[in-house]
């Protein structure tokens, strides 16, 4: 159990400089600048009375699929309102920089691929995508129908459902495996914008402290991984991110640079 110690961008410089394969974990908290509500907020408006515990899982979409099909559509279509923030872009020049990087990420919101991020894994599916609740084949094309059913497969006519895992789901074999893989072979792991409380994500930090690589995290609130981190930078990830890239390459432009 390492004793965590508050820091700042400059004095990790040298630790991300150091570093040769790096592995980041995100989760909602890295989303939050850029305007999307992190998971545990809950949704505005009409959505508010609904807690996304209860939603977003297989029962609920048996018991309500086109409630559940409406939740995920409504959060779609406000995702074409928002734009990645510095904290994204941030990682992208940091993956340019480290030969062996990989981003893990919790969410669902598809903002690291639209920064620019391409050594990624995403451990919970990706909301801009559909697919047969039947066959798990991705769905390009669908029209929701009026009335109180979501869209149909074109292939073989079962519900079209989100690509994201929902609790009670397991997660994404071959995603998980490549996760775990490089959890265990880095020399840092940066655990950005997550509450560290869903499994197994939330083992990996562990995975990557029993295999000695140094554990950073940047979240502005306290969480079980506190405790367990090398190094915590207390900020919002939109401003400690894009500083630590600063202090430890200060020739790197916002959003990459050359590798
Ligand atoms: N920068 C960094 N962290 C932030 C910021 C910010 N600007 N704003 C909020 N946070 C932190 C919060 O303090 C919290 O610890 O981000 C975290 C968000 O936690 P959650 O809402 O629980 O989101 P997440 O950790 O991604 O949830 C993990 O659980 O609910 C399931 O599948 C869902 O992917 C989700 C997973």
């Amino acid at each position: 159990m390492s004793i965590s110690t508050a820091s700042t961008p400059p004095a990790l410089a040298a630790v991300l400089r150091a570093a040769r394969r790096v592995v980041v974990l995100t989760g909602a908290g890295v989303s939050a600048e850029s305007g999307v509500p992190t998971f545990r907020d809950a949704l505005g408006g009409l959505w508010a009375r609904y807690d996304p515990l209860e939603i977003a899982t297989p029962s609920a979409f048996a018991r309500q699929p086109r409630l559940v099909w409406d939740w995920y559509a409504e959060r779609r279509d406000a995702l074409r309102l928002v734009e990645p923030n510095s904290g994204h872009r941030a990682l992208v020049a940091i993956e340019r920089r480290v030969g062996d990087f990989l981003l893990v990420t919790q969410n669902v919101d598809g903002l690291h691929a639209r920064a620019g991020s391409r050594s990624m894994v995403e451990l919970h599916g990706n909301l801009a995508r559909v697919r047969c609740s039947l066959e798990d084949r991705i769905v390009d094309r669908w029209d929701a129908p009026p009335g109180d059913e979501p869209p149909r497969c074109p292939h073989c006519g079962a519900f079209l459902r989100p690509d994201v895992v929902w609790f009670e789901e397991g997660l994404p074999a071959e995603a998980l495996a490549r996760a775990e893989d490089a959890a265990d072979r880095c020399d840092l792991m940066i655990v950005a914008g997550t509450s560290a409380e869903v499994l197994p994500a939330a083992a990996l930090p562990l995975r990557a402290k029993r295999a000695g690589a140094r554990v950073i995290e940047i979240n502005p609130d306290a969480t079980p991984l506190s405790a367990v981190a090398d190094h915590v930078l207390r900020a919002p990830s939109g401003e400690a991110l894009p500083s630590l890239v600063a202090a430890a390459w200060p020739d790197a432009s916002e959003g990459g640079g050359a590798k």
